[in-house]
């Protein structure tokens, strides 16, 4: 039986770093606020000249390299973004470019912060059913440009960066068990940005009314992030005959470390068991998955066999996860 394994990971974050207190100067916010809130102590923020597909190429060259893989070995490139370089051509088509990955097909997912586990489970179908081999798979944001600067609400959530993860087809035990995604889209106003689309498309109306930023109504996102995540980490392990103690970490979706929290608390799990870096982060939506992955491979915390839940919620609305048997 064929199966889909990461192989390899790689992950990059700009530069430029934005503390709390920086945007205590900015809107009429505290660090005190934003760390209890959120858990957020600073975020990345990418250079005037960097776009998404910049983020995903760094990215995506310490994959390549961890692989020891050419890009034009690969099969598909994969991006799940919501802040794409433009409308089109897909940043995946971009990347495939700036990689000279001439073999590959490429297209992007719009999932928002479920994006990087839909495309797993995209990538794994595609393992699976044969057609493809090898594959990049691109979480990259660069939320940044997408934010009201003006809006306390909003503007101290989000960061920019990128992870990236290679799969492979292989037989035996390790690779991704199992992929679950769900959606609904009838709450698809409370987390939004209805500006540039062919529904309000750019015009002066549009930008007075500040219809090219991120919205969202925070406190309801919240509540139901909190339930609809603890049904979904108890279907993952069901499905898969798993108990939370046979899990050796949890990757979340970086938005809130009181969602996170409060989803280790359903499990019974320890937050040591919780792969947690969204305090140097902020919420970098499709990119938070593999770039947390990306830092737990390299410094050793995973291990071959070990058993991981992977596990997000986001605009859309959407949610998903993934257990794997590293
Ligand atoms: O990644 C995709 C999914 N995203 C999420 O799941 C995010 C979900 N939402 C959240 O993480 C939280 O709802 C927030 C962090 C956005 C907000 O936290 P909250 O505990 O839900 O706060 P709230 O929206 O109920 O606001 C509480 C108060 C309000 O003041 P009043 O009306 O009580 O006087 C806000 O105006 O906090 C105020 N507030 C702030 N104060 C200081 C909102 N933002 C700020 C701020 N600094 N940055």
């Amino acid at each position: 039986m064929i199966k889909a394994r990461i192989i390899a990971t790689g992950s990059y974050a700009p530069e430029k770093v934005m503390s709390n207190s920086d945007l205590e100067k900015i809107v009429s916010t505290s660090d005190e606020w934003i760390s209890e809130r959120t858990g957020i102590k600073e975020r990345r923020i990418a250079g005037e000249k960097q776009a998404t597909s910049d983020l995903a190429l760094e990215a995506s060259l310490k994959a390549l390299e961890y692989a020891d893989m050419k890009a034009k070995e690969l099969d598909l490139i994969i991006v799940a973004t919501v802040s794409g370089d433009m409308l089109f051509p897909s940043t995946a088509c971009i990347l495939q470019h700036r990689l000279g990955a001439a073999k590959a097909a490429a297209f992007d997912i719009n999932a928002a912060c479920s994006g990087f586990l839909y495309g797993l489970s995209v990538a794994n179908s595609f393992i699976r059913s044969g057609q493809f081999k090898k594959i990049l798979l691109v979480g990259a944001e660069t939320l940044s440009r997408f934010t009201d600067w003006e809006d306390r609400n909003t503007c101290v959530l989000f960061g920019d960066g990128a992870g990236a993860v290679i799969l492979n087809a292989v037989t035996g035990d390790n690779g991704i068990l199992s992929t679950h995604l769900h959606a609904d889209g009838s709450m698809g106003d409370l987390l939004n940005l209805p500006g540039g689309g062919s529904r309000h498309p750019a015009s002066k109306e549009t930008l007075d009314e500040k219809l090219h930023f991120i919205k969202m109504k925070g406190n309801e996102t919240f509540k139901i992030a909190v339930k609809i995540l603890e049904n979904l980490v108890t279907e993952t392990l069901k499905h898969n005959d798993l108990k939370p103690s046979q899990l050796a970490a949890l990757i979340p979706h970086q938005a809130n470390l009181r969602i996170i929290q409060a989803t280790a608390n359903r499990l019974g799990l320890p937050l040591d068991k919780v792969v947690i870096n969204l305090d140097r982060y902020g919420n970098t939506s499709a990119a938070s998955i593999p770039i947390a992955l990306d830092e737990a491979v390299r410094t050793g915390r995973i291990r071959k066999d070990d058993y991981l839940l992977l596990e997000a919620f986001g605009g859309g609305l959407t949610w998903a996860s993934a257990l794997i048997r590293w």
